[in-house]
């Protein structure tokens, strides 16, 4: 199955959006999105997040897709059929996936132990101002988190290893549907809190004077994180899409999908934490401390909380197997190794790189590279420096490179479909994704303040 010729495929179109809707939602939206909003200013922060969606997160999405759907090979090969120096792209991918799926998988652990200690009741059961201490000590101990990121990297491997359609679109459709039911579960009960329109308010109303030149960047690392753009990752799962598909109507569903789950989840998280008057503003730790807090407060709590950590690790394990993906379908396609070898070759590789990330929380956590902790370190290289940038060359070989004619040959499945978005496509790609990604990279990096 893993051998050139004779590719595995997703099973329809369906199969193709569920997973990646599955890679697209994740982390990045259940927790990362509502920490970075609580951070950030609340409304503001959102309205340029769905800016920076729209105008370039699902342009670019579309990009990865049509790049591997026309290579029908693993990332590196694909942008080779396009042109051979851009192979780097794809080398480049390869290499961001382990410290990606290393600190994806830290947090992933962090959402088994949860589930765990919510379905037994444990978690409630603790102080609600002894939650914060009960996350640290957890977190900053030795052994216990690197079990459990050891049993997160596990069932994603088990899955990789399993191929595209009977592994990653079976599991996908397992659990996208679950993660649904119990995303709405959780939302009802938020939403109807004695004072959870604070929440709402809170949230929907937009103060512009918090938006600076970091906001934005932060905008832009969140909406390429969580649509899954930069990696390859998007390109490789385009690469199992039949040709007959239509590569616009699968991307947009994929990006609505992935943005409303991103505001349902505020829609969670905010009512919530104001209902029972904590901060918005936890950071990291806002799922982890302050959402427990409220659960330990509320009726069925224990429930609620198993549901809530349940969603958090289904959502993530989607994740987790695109990023194991774009480098699996790599070695796999050029080496002579089995996907089931590679992927528990690659599992424990990952393994060994998210130690450092799980000590970082208590016995190295005065380690600090480049003025970061190792935690920080991994995502702000990940989410705001590599994925921007290979974002950024993925539009310049489409728009510069390959050039309109191909593009849009495959875009359209040669003239055969057309839409709206086909016929705004070409330039968002060519003119607007390089100068706005582009200055907000300089930005990261100093370059350029604003
Ligand atoms: N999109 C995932 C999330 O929101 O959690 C994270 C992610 C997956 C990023 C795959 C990049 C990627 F290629």
């Amino acid at each position: 199955m893993d051998n050139k010729g004779n590719r595995d495929q997703f099973t329809s179109g369906f199969g193709f959006v569920l997973a990646s809707a599955g890679s697209a939602i994740g982390l990045g939206n259940i927790w990362r999105f509502p920490y970075m909003t609580g951070t950030n200013g609340g409304g503001a922060f959102v309205l340029l997040y769905l800016a920076i969606v729209l105008l370039v997160g699902a342009t670019l999405l579309l990009v990865e897709f049509t790049i591997g759907r026309h290579g029908q090979a693993n990332a590196v090969e694909s942008y080779g059929k396009i042109s051979k120096p851009f192979k780097w792209i794809g080398y480049l991918g390869v290499f961001i996936s382990f410290p990606l799926l290393a600190y994806y998988a830290v947090v992933g652990g962090w959402t088994i132990y949860y589930s765990m200690q919510s379905a037994l009741g444990k978690l409630t059961s603790v102080p609600a101002d002894q939650m914060g201490a009960f996350f640290g000590g957890f977190i900053g101990l030795v052994t216990s988190p690197i079990i459990y990121l050891a049993i997160f990297l596990i069932f994603t491997l088990l899955i990789v290893a399993r191929g595209v359609s009977g592994g990653i679109e079976k599991w996908s459709k397992i659990l996208m549907p679950a993660m649904f039911v119990l995303l709405v579960i959780l939302l009802v009960r938020s939403v109807t809190l004695p004072g959870a329109m604070e929440g709402v308010k809170w949230y929907l109303k937009p103060d512009f004077s918090k938006i600076n030149g970091s906001v934005v960047v932060a905008a832009l690392g969140q909406a390429f994180f969580s649509l899954s753009v930069g990696l390859s990752g998007m390109v490789t799962y385009g690469s199992y899409l039949s040709k007959k598909e239509n590569l616009t109507t699968n991307t947009l569903t994929v990006v609505g999908f992935d943005t409303l789950i991103a505001i349902l989840a505020g829609f969670v998280v905010f009512p919530a934490v104001f209902a029972f008057s904590m901060e918005p503003g936890g950071g990291p730790g806002l799922v982890f401390i302050t959402l427990p807090q409220v659960f330990s407060k509320m009726p069925m709590g224990a429930f609620f909380s198993a549901s809530f950590f349940l969603l958090l690790l289904f959502a993530a394990l989607t994740s987790s197997i695109s990023i194991m993906e774009v480098s699996i379908s790599y070695f796999t396609e050029s080496f002579n190794v089995s996907r089931r070898q590679m992927s528990w070759i690659y599992g424990i590789i990952v393994f060994v790189l998210a130690i450092p990330v799980s000590l970082s929380f208590g016995i190295w956590g005065d380690v600090s590279i480049f003025g970061k902790g190792i935690f920080d370190l991994y995502d702000y290289f990940c989410a705001n420096l590599a994925l921007p940038f290979c974002a950024f060359m993925c539009a310049i070989l489409v728009g510069w490179v390959w050039g309109k004619d191909k593009a849009m040959a495959e875009l359209t499945n040669n003239g055969t479909i057309d839409n709206w978005y086909i016929r705004i496509w070409f330039p968002l790609v060519k003119y607007v994704s390089p100068l706005v990604v582009g200055l907000i990279l300089l930005n990261a990096i100093g370059v350029l303040k604003f």
